[in-house]
Protein backbone atom coordinates (compact mmCIF):
# COMPACT_ATOMS: atom_id res chain seq x y z
CA UNK A 1 0.00 0.00 0.00
CA UNK A 2 1.32 3.19 -0.76
CA UNK A 3 0.96 7.09 0.97
CA UNK A 4 -0.02 10.08 0.25
CA UNK A 5 2.15 12.88 0.91
CA UNK A 6 0.23 15.37 2.65
CA UNK A 7 0.89 19.50 2.16
CA UNK A 8 2.95 19.97 5.16
CA UNK A 9 5.20 16.82 4.53
CA UNK A 10 3.28 13.78 6.93
CA UNK A 11 2.79 10.70 5.22
CA UNK A 12 -0.99 9.37 5.13
CA UNK A 13 -1.77 5.78 4.45
CA UNK A 14 -4.01 5.77 1.41
CA UNK A 15 -6.29 3.11 3.14
CA UNK A 16 -7.63 3.26 6.46
CA UNK A 17 -10.87 1.89 8.86
CA UNK A 18 -13.23 3.71 9.97
CA UNK A 19 -15.57 3.17 12.84
CA UNK A 20 -18.68 5.22 12.35
CA UNK A 21 -21.02 3.32 14.05
CA UNK A 22 -19.17 0.75 15.43
CA UNK A 23 -20.55 0.43 19.17
CA UNK A 24 -18.18 1.26 21.90
CA UNK A 25 -18.39 -2.81 22.97
CA UNK A 26 -16.69 -4.03 19.88
CA UNK A 27 -14.67 -0.88 19.26
CA UNK A 28 -11.61 -1.49 21.48
CA UNK A 29 -11.66 -5.46 19.55
CA UNK A 30 -12.49 -3.91 15.71
CA UNK A 31 -9.30 -1.56 16.07
CA UNK A 32 -7.22 -4.42 17.27
CA UNK A 33 -8.85 -6.55 14.52
CA UNK A 34 -7.58 -4.07 11.41
CA UNK A 35 -4.35 -3.30 12.94
CA UNK A 36 -3.93 -6.74 12.82
CA UNK A 37 -4.82 -7.33 9.50
CA UNK A 38 -2.05 -4.55 8.71
CA UNK A 39 -4.20 -1.34 8.83
CA UNK A 40 -2.41 1.82 10.30
CA UNK A 41 -4.61 4.76 9.67
CA UNK A 42 -7.91 4.67 12.39
CA UNK A 43 -10.83 6.88 11.68
CA UNK A 44 -13.01 7.88 14.59
CA UNK A 45 -14.70 11.08 15.72
CA UNK A 46 -15.72 12.58 19.18
CA UNK A 47 -19.35 12.40 17.85
CA UNK A 48 -18.46 8.25 17.44
CA UNK A 49 -18.43 8.15 21.43
CA UNK A 50 -15.71 5.45 20.77
CA UNK A 51 -12.60 7.40 21.33
CA UNK A 52 -11.67 5.98 24.72
CA UNK A 53 -12.56 1.90 22.91
CA UNK A 54 -10.61 2.70 19.81
CA UNK A 55 -7.54 4.23 22.14
CA UNK A 56 -7.68 1.12 23.93
CA UNK A 57 -7.98 -1.29 20.53
CA UNK A 58 -4.61 0.78 19.20
CA UNK A 59 -2.53 0.09 22.95
CA UNK A 60 -3.78 -3.20 22.77
CA UNK A 61 -2.58 -4.20 19.29
CA UNK A 62 1.04 -3.26 20.75
CA UNK A 63 1.55 -1.60 17.46
CA UNK A 64 4.32 0.74 18.00
CA UNK A 65 2.87 4.44 17.97
CA UNK A 66 5.14 5.70 15.07
CA UNK A 67 3.66 3.20 12.57
CA UNK A 68 -0.10 4.36 13.48
CA UNK A 69 -1.75 7.14 11.73
CA UNK A 70 -5.02 8.31 14.35
CA UNK A 71 -7.40 10.55 12.90
CA UNK A 72 -10.65 11.99 14.85
CA UNK A 73 -12.96 15.07 14.84
CA UNK A 74 -13.88 17.79 16.92
CA UNK A 75 -18.12 17.75 16.93
CA UNK A 76 -19.95 21.10 16.42
CA UNK A 77 -20.44 21.35 20.94
CA UNK A 78 -17.16 21.58 21.09
CA UNK A 79 -16.34 24.58 18.58
CA UNK A 80 -14.51 27.98 19.44
CA UNK A 81 -11.15 28.15 20.46
CA UNK A 82 -11.43 27.27 23.76
CA UNK A 83 -13.72 24.98 23.95
CA UNK A 84 -12.17 22.89 20.86
CA UNK A 85 -8.94 23.50 22.34
CA UNK A 86 -10.21 21.83 26.27
CA UNK A 87 -11.99 18.56 23.43
CA UNK A 88 -8.35 18.03 21.79
CA UNK A 89 -6.64 16.94 25.43
CA UNK A 90 -9.58 14.67 26.14
CA UNK A 91 -9.59 13.55 22.87
CA UNK A 92 -5.80 13.04 23.60
CA UNK A 93 -6.25 11.57 26.89
CA UNK A 94 -9.19 9.17 25.46
CA UNK A 95 -6.93 7.68 22.68
CA UNK A 96 -3.69 7.29 25.26
CA UNK A 97 -1.54 9.67 23.35
CA UNK A 98 0.39 12.30 22.89
CA UNK A 99 -0.55 13.17 19.27
CA UNK A 100 -3.32 13.45 17.14
CA UNK A 101 -2.21 12.61 13.48
CA UNK A 102 -4.98 14.04 11.50
CA UNK A 103 -7.47 16.16 13.07
CA UNK A 104 -10.40 17.86 11.30
CA UNK A 105 -13.72 20.07 12.15
CA UNK A 106 -16.08 17.28 11.44
CA UNK A 107 -18.99 19.53 10.22
CA UNK A 108 -19.31 23.10 9.23
CA UNK A 109 -21.56 24.61 11.92
CA UNK A 110 -20.98 26.62 15.44
CA UNK A 111 -17.76 28.64 15.48
CA UNK A 112 -15.73 26.96 12.76
CA UNK A 113 -13.09 29.97 12.61
CA UNK A 114 -12.27 29.46 16.41
CA UNK A 115 -12.13 26.05 15.98
CA UNK A 116 -9.48 26.02 13.37
CA UNK A 117 -7.34 28.64 15.02
CA UNK A 118 -7.96 25.44 18.15
CA UNK A 119 -6.39 23.24 15.49
CA UNK A 120 -3.71 25.89 14.43
CA UNK A 121 -2.19 25.78 17.52
CA UNK A 122 -2.67 22.11 18.72
CA UNK A 123 -0.22 21.49 15.46
CA UNK A 124 2.11 24.53 16.30
CA UNK A 125 2.27 23.10 20.03
CA UNK A 126 2.85 19.13 18.28
CA UNK A 127 -0.28 17.77 19.70
CA UNK A 128 -1.52 17.37 16.37
CA UNK A 129 0.68 16.43 12.86
CA UNK A 130 -2.31 17.68 10.22
CA UNK A 131 -5.17 19.57 10.14
CA UNK A 132 -7.93 19.17 8.25
CA UNK A 133 -12.07 19.79 7.36
CA UNK A 134 -14.88 17.24 7.10
CA UNK A 135 -18.17 17.75 5.11
CA UNK A 136 -16.95 21.58 4.28
CA UNK A 137 -18.28 21.42 0.50
CA UNK A 138 -16.78 24.93 -1.90
CA UNK A 139 -18.16 27.36 -0.50
CA UNK A 140 -17.90 26.37 3.05
CA UNK A 141 -14.13 24.77 1.72
CA UNK A 142 -12.96 27.93 0.09
CA UNK A 143 -13.67 30.59 2.77
CA UNK A 144 -11.72 28.22 5.44
CA UNK A 145 -8.73 27.80 3.40
CA UNK A 146 -8.44 31.35 1.86
CA UNK A 147 -9.60 32.34 5.45
CA UNK A 148 -6.23 30.87 7.65
CA UNK A 149 -2.60 30.87 6.92
CA UNK A 150 -2.45 26.94 7.57
CA UNK A 151 -4.52 25.75 4.65
CA UNK A 152 -6.49 22.34 5.47
CA UNK A 153 -3.92 19.17 4.87
CA UNK A 154 -7.12 17.06 3.93
CA UNK A 155 -10.88 17.23 3.81
CA UNK A 156 -13.08 14.20 4.46
CA UNK A 157 -15.97 14.37 2.35
CA UNK A 158 -18.65 11.73 0.88
CA UNK A 159 -16.73 10.24 -1.76
CA UNK A 160 -17.17 6.43 -4.01
CA UNK A 161 -17.94 5.73 -7.43
CA UNK A 162 -21.38 7.37 -7.00
CA UNK A 163 -20.27 10.61 -5.70
CA UNK A 164 -17.02 10.98 -7.58
CA UNK A 165 -16.62 14.95 -6.08
CA UNK A 166 -15.35 15.67 -9.19
CA UNK A 167 -15.36 19.21 -8.85
CA UNK A 168 -14.59 19.17 -5.33
CA UNK A 169 -11.38 17.49 -6.24
CA UNK A 170 -10.51 20.66 -8.41
CA UNK A 171 -11.07 23.45 -5.93
CA UNK A 172 -8.80 20.85 -3.43
CA UNK A 173 -5.65 21.07 -6.21
CA UNK A 174 -5.68 24.43 -6.01
CA UNK A 175 -5.11 23.78 -1.92
CA UNK A 176 -3.04 21.19 -1.53
CA UNK A 177 -5.13 19.81 0.16
CA UNK A 178 -5.34 15.67 -0.09
CA UNK A 179 -9.13 14.24 -0.28
CA UNK A 180 -10.55 11.49 2.09
CA UNK A 181 -13.35 9.52 1.38
CA UNK A 182 -15.41 8.52 3.83
CA UNK A 183 -18.54 6.41 2.63
CA UNK A 184 -16.59 4.98 0.31
CA UNK A 185 -18.05 2.06 -0.55
CA UNK A 186 -21.73 4.19 -0.59
CA UNK A 187 -22.05 3.35 3.34
CA UNK A 188 -23.13 -0.18 2.44
CA UNK A 189 -25.69 0.32 -0.41
CA UNK A 190 -26.73 -3.01 -2.18
CA UNK A 191 -26.11 -2.06 -5.40
CA UNK A 192 -22.43 -0.95 -4.97
CA UNK A 193 -21.44 -4.56 -4.46
CA UNK A 194 -24.13 -5.60 -7.94
CA UNK A 195 -22.64 -3.06 -9.77
CA UNK A 196 -21.90 -4.55 -13.57
CA UNK A 197 -19.10 -1.73 -14.16
CA UNK A 198 -17.28 -2.41 -10.93
CA UNK A 199 -18.09 -6.73 -11.32
CA UNK A 200 -16.52 -6.21 -14.75
CA UNK A 201 -13.19 -4.22 -14.33
CA UNK A 202 -12.85 -6.01 -11.21
CA UNK A 203 -12.72 -9.35 -12.56
CA UNK A 204 -9.72 -8.27 -14.44
CA UNK A 205 -7.42 -7.73 -11.52
CA UNK A 206 -9.03 -10.23 -9.67
CA UNK A 207 -10.92 -8.23 -7.37
CA UNK A 208 -15.27 -8.39 -6.26
CA UNK A 209 -16.91 -5.12 -6.62
CA UNK A 210 -16.37 -3.61 -3.25
CA UNK A 211 -12.96 -3.88 -3.81
CA UNK A 212 -12.88 -2.24 -7.21
CA UNK A 213 -14.81 0.59 -5.58
CA UNK A 214 -11.97 1.33 -3.18
CA UNK A 215 -9.09 0.72 -5.88
CA UNK A 216 -10.86 3.20 -7.67
CA UNK A 217 -10.26 5.40 -5.20
CA UNK A 218 -7.03 4.99 -4.02
CA UNK A 219 -5.60 4.51 -7.67
CA UNK A 220 -6.52 8.37 -8.18
CA UNK A 221 -4.43 8.73 -4.63
CA UNK A 222 -8.20 9.55 -2.55
CA UNK A 223 -7.72 8.35 0.70
CA UNK A 224 -10.33 5.18 1.40
CA UNK A 225 -11.15 4.53 5.03
CA UNK A 226 -14.05 1.51 4.71
CA UNK A 227 -15.82 0.03 7.82
CA UNK A 228 -16.16 -3.65 8.24
CA UNK A 229 -16.11 -5.75 11.32
CA UNK A 230 -15.86 -8.84 9.48
CA UNK A 231 -12.20 -10.18 8.95
CA UNK A 232 -12.71 -11.42 5.38
CA UNK A 233 -13.80 -8.17 4.25
CA UNK A 234 -11.40 -6.50 6.46
CA UNK A 235 -8.55 -8.15 4.11
CA UNK A 236 -10.32 -7.62 0.98
CA UNK A 237 -10.46 -4.05 1.48
CA UNK A 238 -6.75 -3.48 2.28
CA UNK A 239 -6.11 -5.77 -0.41
CA UNK A 240 -7.80 -3.55 -3.19
CA UNK A 241 -5.18 -0.74 -2.20
CA UNK A 242 -2.52 -2.68 -3.44
CA UNK A 243 -4.12 -2.43 -6.80
CA UNK A 244 -3.87 0.22 -9.38
CA UNK A 245 -6.71 0.51 -11.96
CA UNK A 246 -5.60 1.98 -15.62
CA UNK A 247 -6.36 5.46 -16.72
CA UNK A 248 -9.16 3.75 -18.62
CA UNK A 249 -10.40 1.97 -16.57
CA UNK A 250 -11.06 5.01 -14.05
CA UNK A 251 -12.56 6.88 -17.33
CA UNK A 252 -14.85 4.48 -18.12
CA UNK A 253 -16.42 4.12 -13.74
CA UNK A 254 -16.76 7.92 -14.83
CA UNK A 255 -19.86 6.90 -15.76
CA UNK A 256 -21.59 5.98 -12.77
CA UNK A 257 -20.79 9.22 -10.87
CA UNK A 258 -24.65 10.45 -9.90
CA UNK A 259 -26.16 7.04 -10.42
CA UNK A 260 -27.45 7.16 -7.53
CA UNK A 261 -28.33 10.45 -4.97
CA UNK A 262 -25.68 11.26 -1.87
CA UNK A 263 -25.61 9.22 1.27
CA UNK A 264 -24.82 12.19 2.73
CA UNK A 265 -26.51 14.45 4.29
CA UNK A 266 -27.22 17.87 2.23
CA UNK A 267 -25.49 20.67 4.82
CA UNK A 268 -28.19 23.29 2.90
CA UNK A 269 -31.07 20.71 4.33
CA UNK A 270 -32.80 23.07 7.54
CA UNK A 271 -33.84 19.82 9.33
CA UNK A 272 -30.48 18.15 9.05
CA UNK A 273 -28.44 21.26 10.37
CA UNK A 274 -31.17 21.78 13.42
CA UNK A 275 -30.50 17.96 14.22
CA UNK A 276 -26.63 18.10 13.81
CA UNK A 277 -26.85 21.08 16.13
CA UNK A 278 -28.85 19.52 18.53
CA UNK A 279 -26.33 16.55 18.35
CA UNK A 280 -24.39 16.68 21.44
CA UNK A 281 -24.11 14.51 24.21
CA UNK A 282 -27.49 13.32 24.79
CA UNK A 283 -27.23 10.96 21.67
CA UNK A 284 -24.22 9.00 24.28
CA UNK A 285 -25.34 5.41 24.19
CA UNK A 286 -25.94 4.08 27.34
N1 LIG B 1 -16.91 12.79 8.36
C1 LIG B 1 -18.12 12.29 8.34
O1 LIG B 1 -19.14 13.00 8.49
C2 LIG B 1 -18.29 10.81 8.14
C3 LIG B 1 -19.56 10.30 7.80
C4 LIG B 1 -19.67 8.91 7.63
C5 LIG B 1 -18.56 8.10 7.74
N2 LIG B 1 -17.34 8.63 8.10
C6 LIG B 1 -16.13 7.77 8.26
O2 LIG B 1 -15.98 6.96 7.10
C7 LIG B 1 -15.97 5.57 7.46
C8 LIG B 1 -16.57 4.72 6.37
O3 LIG B 1 -17.89 5.12 6.06
P1 LIG B 1 -19.17 4.26 6.45
O4 LIG B 1 -18.80 3.36 7.56
O5 LIG B 1 -20.29 5.18 6.66
O6 LIG B 1 -19.50 3.46 5.13
P2 LIG B 1 -18.69 2.46 4.15
O7 LIG B 1 -17.36 2.15 4.69
O8 LIG B 1 -18.80 3.02 2.77
O9 LIG B 1 -19.62 1.18 4.16
C9 LIG B 1 -19.73 0.37 5.29
C10 LIG B 1 -20.70 -0.75 4.96
O10 LIG B 1 -20.17 -1.58 3.93
C11 LIG B 1 -20.07 -2.93 4.39
N3 LIG B 1 -18.81 -3.47 3.85
C12 LIG B 1 -17.55 -3.07 4.14
N4 LIG B 1 -16.65 -3.75 3.42
C13 LIG B 1 -17.35 -4.61 2.66
C14 LIG B 1 -16.98 -5.58 1.69
N5 LIG B 1 -15.71 -5.79 1.35
N6 LIG B 1 -17.97 -6.28 1.07
C15 LIG B 1 -19.27 -6.07 1.40
N7 LIG B 1 -19.68 -5.17 2.31
C16 LIG B 1 -18.73 -4.44 2.92
C17 LIG B 1 -20.12 -2.86 5.90
O11 LIG B 1 -20.77 -3.97 6.45
P3 LIG B 1 -20.12 -4.91 7.61
O12 LIG B 1 -19.61 -4.03 8.69
O13 LIG B 1 -21.29 -5.75 8.03
O14 LIG B 1 -19.05 -5.69 6.92
C18 LIG B 1 -20.99 -1.63 6.14
O15 LIG B 1 -22.36 -1.97 6.05
C19 LIG B 1 -16.78 5.58 8.77
O16 LIG B 1 -16.65 4.39 9.50
C20 LIG B 1 -16.24 6.81 9.44
O17 LIG B 1 -14.99 6.53 10.02
C21 LIG B 1 -17.20 9.97 8.28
Amino acid sequence: MHNIHLSNGIEMPVLGFGTYLIKPEDCAQAVEQALACGYRLIDTAQAYFNEAETGAGLVKSGVPRSELFITTKVWISNAGEKQAMQSIEESLRRLQTDYIDLLLIHQPFGDVYGTYRALEQALSQGKVRAVGLSNFLNGRFIDMAEHFEVKPQVLQAETHVYNQQRGMRAVLKDYGTALMAWGPLAQGRPELFAEPLLQEIGARHGLKAAQTALAFLTSQGICAIPKTLHKERLEQNLQAADVTLSAEEITALTALDHKYPPAAADFNDPELTRFLLSYSDKFKPA
